[in-house]
């Protein structure tokens, strides 16, 4: 375990912050309504954002680059008792060679963070380019209750940079459902939100599907 202040990092406080290669990530409680609904009634969600008290739903992109090293540091901060107060991140489809240790699952590669503790994710992207996610790896159920988001590492030779004026965090969209009830394995059902979008340029859109 590796206390949060490993790191000075500025980080922005916005829905769309993107989290720099070397970020603290912060997992807090908290009641959200991205369908109008409040779910507070059952329980809180759990979520990941850039500060203490924070979290957002998708949790914050965290981006980076085709060959860069990845210093993430997950913060526990969950209240709730009514829920699991531990947690863990996986990265989804990062190889991460030679630093297993840093895959997430819990009781795999590693116990669950504590609530008040932190755990410092290392991991080398030396020849990975494109759109992934990640998402809580302690029991199914945190990560529906909204411990998810998007990891996007960019390559800067792309062969496809001719077809498209920009991609940058606007361009990612995601899409997942959002259960009214908690969720035990996933299993409650909800429409997912609808996206409109409407742009002239023509954009790189990173579709992810985090269901
Ligand atoms: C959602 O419910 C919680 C708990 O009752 C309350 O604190 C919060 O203000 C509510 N949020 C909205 C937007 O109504
Ligand atoms: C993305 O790039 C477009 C085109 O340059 C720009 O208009 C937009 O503000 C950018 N969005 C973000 C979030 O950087």
């Amino acid at each position: 375990m590796l206390v949060s202040t490993l790191f000075t990092v500025t980080l922005l406080q916005t829905v769309s912050a993107s989290i720099v290669w070397k970020a603290n990530i912060h997992i807090v409680n908290n009641y959200i309504q991205p369908d109008g609904f409040n779910r507070s009634y059952f329980l809180h969600a759990v979520l990941a954002g850039t500060s203490s008290t924070v979290g957002t739903f998708p949790g914050p992109l965290i981006v980076g680059t085709k060959g860069s090293t990845f210093f993430l540091n997950v913060a526990d901060h969950l209240t709730d008792t009514t829920m699991l107060r531990s947690t863990s991140i996986h990265w989804h489809g990062m190889f991460l060679h030679g630093s297993s240790w840093a895959d997430g699952p819990v009781g795999v590669t590693q116990c669950p963070i504590s609530p008040g503790n932190s755990f410092l994710y290392q991991f080398s992207v030396p020849d990975q380019a494109g759109t992934f996610w990640y998402h809580s790896h302690h029991v199914p159920m945190q990560y529906c209750d909204s411990l998810r988001g998007t990891l996007v590492v960019y390559d800067p030779y792309d062969p496809y940079r001719h077809l498209y004026d920009f991609d940058n965090e606007s361009t990612v969209i995601t899409l997942a459902d959002w259960y009214h009830l908690f969720t035990v394995n996933g299993a409650t059902f909800q429409p997912p939100t609808v996206l409109v979008l409407l742009q002239i340029l023509r954009m790189f859109l990173k579709y992810v599907g985090i269901l």
